[in-house]
């Protein structure tokens, strides 16, 4: 059988794939007894995964998987999360672990789209400064880019 791998699968989990997340609710789903307990304290995000998916943080660091192992790789919505240096990183990771041959498929925003997008929307305020009302046309377009600055650290105080 083909091997097949989800990176950044999120809650998109195919059946008879290798699905990777970094997220702690992903964690958590393969420790439901843990979980459960500390439902009062972290929330209920954790029951909407499902249990199996790998965890691993890939910004920047090894994929959890073999040499020339890989036929088909899928990445939806997750390269716009890292840096350039994360994803140059991912990438030739990728190449590491695909099978010469193999497919590899990756999803990102549309930049053109929402580019055009955000200038109509601009030229529609005629100039004015909708940001007082919360309607700043360079918001929508950061949230349709999932654009992340510079990681910011928790620094406790
Ligand atoms: C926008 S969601 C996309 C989920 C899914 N692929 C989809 O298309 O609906 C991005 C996913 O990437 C994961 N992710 C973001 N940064 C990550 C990182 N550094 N390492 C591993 N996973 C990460 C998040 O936990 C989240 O599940």
């Amino acid at each position: 059988m083909s091997v097949r791998v989800n990176i950044g699968c999120g809650l998109c989990v195919g059946r008879d794939w290798i699905n990777i997340d970094g997220s702690w609710n992903a964690w958590l789903a393969n420790r439901r007894g843990l979980a459960g307990l500390l439902t009062p304290i972290i929330g209920r995000g954790w029951k909407a995964w499902p249990a199996g998916v790998v965890h691993g943080d890939l910004s920047g660091g090894r994929l959890p998987l073999k040499d020339a192992t890989v036929d088909i790789l899928y990445s939806a919505h997750f390269v716009e999360h890292l840096t350039k240096e994360e994803g140059q990183v991912f990438f030739r990771e990728c190449l590491r672990v695909l099978k010469p041959g193999a497919r590899i498929r990756v999803v990102v925003p549309d930049l053109e789209g929402a580019a055009r997008r955000y200038l109509r929307d601009l030229d529609a305020c005629g100039g004015r400064d909708l940001r007082a009302i919360g309607e700043c046309p360079g918001d929508e377009f950061m949230r349709q880019l999932s654009v992340s600055g510079p990681r910011r650290r928790w620094v406790p105080s």
